[in-house]
């Protein structure tokens, strides 16, 4: 018998069947986008951001996407290349691809152009940001110029601009270029709440109020419920309405991570299985089983201190309250500190190491997983 296609996605954008509609927020960044406003998206890890963005874009007729993803930038000239790359995309659609050639060719500093995309030569690699990003945004120009209708721009992890060198001088050479540029609208979307507030809301920020900002929701529950359903059904599975509320729950709503929970299920259940309590726990054994080394590490390794480490368990347990709680004196003997600045820095120190951040003012685990491995396991193992 042919093995079922596992119809639950976790590591990927999602598209096209794949991803479930989410009709309220796609309305408003359609509208914001058809009438010509640069937006911003900001919202959690994994909650769907990205696929969104690229969902509203690829349903809107007659606009081109230039989809610049800045995940892995580590100076300027790769900033400058992300760019280049996505619009070398879009012109070798509309144009002749020696003409984009002969085009990057006259261009300083020289390009390498190949098939696989573009980049600085290695003896200017180095050359100072505005050189590096001018070229880039003569490539955008050059977009605006060869297509018909509006171009849209999507600039995804947006926020590791700010932690490149120079990076204030960087935004502020991007926005006087892009305050120039007409028929285009910018969306930005990112994913580390402080670094894109700081981006677009601080008034000493050369992008305040460069854009409008949407603040991205979790999927409604009812809606997501149905989507996971009709996934389940394809092999029987049934999952119960209380077992999912609970996944939703631990999950805090984030699509991806309720996504690995179900195909893990999906995977590991015999077919026509009840998805109970029972299975859900047994689902998550799995998972913690994948995982626990990695678990265990944290909590015996050294990259946290004894601190750090009291606070990633005890926010385990106390992720409901608002975060002035955590300040009192029982909860400061607990962690073994003696003053409420010492919580706040441990606090800091392990959302800059991404164990956790922050939501609608409470902690939240960036794995909600390990949150439930450190409920479940940690005193048993
Ligand atoms: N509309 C959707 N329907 C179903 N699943 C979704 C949807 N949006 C996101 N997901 C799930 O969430 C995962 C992450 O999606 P995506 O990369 O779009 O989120 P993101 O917020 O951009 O994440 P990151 O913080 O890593 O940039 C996907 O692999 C998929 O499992
Ligand atoms: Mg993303």
């Amino acid at each position: 018998m042919n093995k079922i296609k596992n119809p639950f996605i976790d590591d990927s954008i999602v598209e096209g069947d794949d991803y479930c509609p989410r009709k309220n927020l796609e309305e408003r960044v359609l509208n914001k986008l058809e009438s010509g406003h640069n937006l911003t998206l900001i919202g959690d890890r994994r909650i769907g951001k990205t696929s969104t963005a690229h969902y509203v874009i690829d349903n809107m007729k007659g606009f081109s996407k230039v989809d610049i993803d800045l995940y892995h930038i580590m100076e300027t000239s790769d900033i400058a290349e992300s760019i280049m790359d996505a619009c070398k995309k879009v012109l070798d659609k509309v144009w002749d691809s020696k003409k984009v050639f002969d085009f990057a060719g006259r261009l300083s500093p020289k390009l390498d152009v190949t098939d696989a995309g573009v980049s600085f030569g290695l003896d200017s690699s180095k050359k100072e940001y505005k050189k590096t990003l001018n070229v880039a945004f003569e490539f955008l120009n050059e977009v605006v110029k060869r297509t018909h209708g509006k171009v849209i721009v999507l600039f995804d992890e947006f926020q590791v601009v700010k932690d490149v060198k120079n990076g204030d001088a960087i935004l502020k050479y991007m926005r006087e270029k892009i305050q120039k540029m007409t028929r285009v609208s910018f969306l930005y979307v990112g994913s580390i709440r402080h670094d894109m507030d700081h981006i677009f809301r601080d008034q000493s920020s050369p992008f305040f109020k460069q854009a409008e900002i949407v603040y991205f929701e979790h999927i409604g529950a009812d809606i997501f419920f149905e989507f996971v359903d009709k996934r389940f059904q394809k092999k029987k599975i049934t999952i119960k309405r209380e077992v999912y509320d609970y996944l939703y729950r631990i999950c805090y709503g984030v699509t991806g991570d309720m996504q690995t929970f179900c195909r893990v299920a999906f995977e590991s259940l015999p077919e026509k299985s009840n998805l109970d309590f029972e299975e859900l726990f047994y689902v998550l054994e799995i998972i913690y089983k994948n995982e626990q080394k990695y678990f265990k590490g944290i909590l015996d390794g050294k990259e946290l201190t004894r601190i750090q480490k009291n606070l990633l368990i005890q926010l385990a347990q106390n992720m409901e309250q608002v975060d002035v709680k955590y300040f009192g004196k029982y909860f400061q003997q607990i962690i073994g500190v003696k003053s409420p600045g010492a919580i706040t820095n441990a606090l800091i120190a392990l959302e800059k190491k991404q164990f956790i951040y922050k939501s609608d003012e409470r902690y939240c685990y960036s794995n909600p997983f390990f949150k439930e491995w450190v409920l479940d396991y940690r005193l048993v193992i």
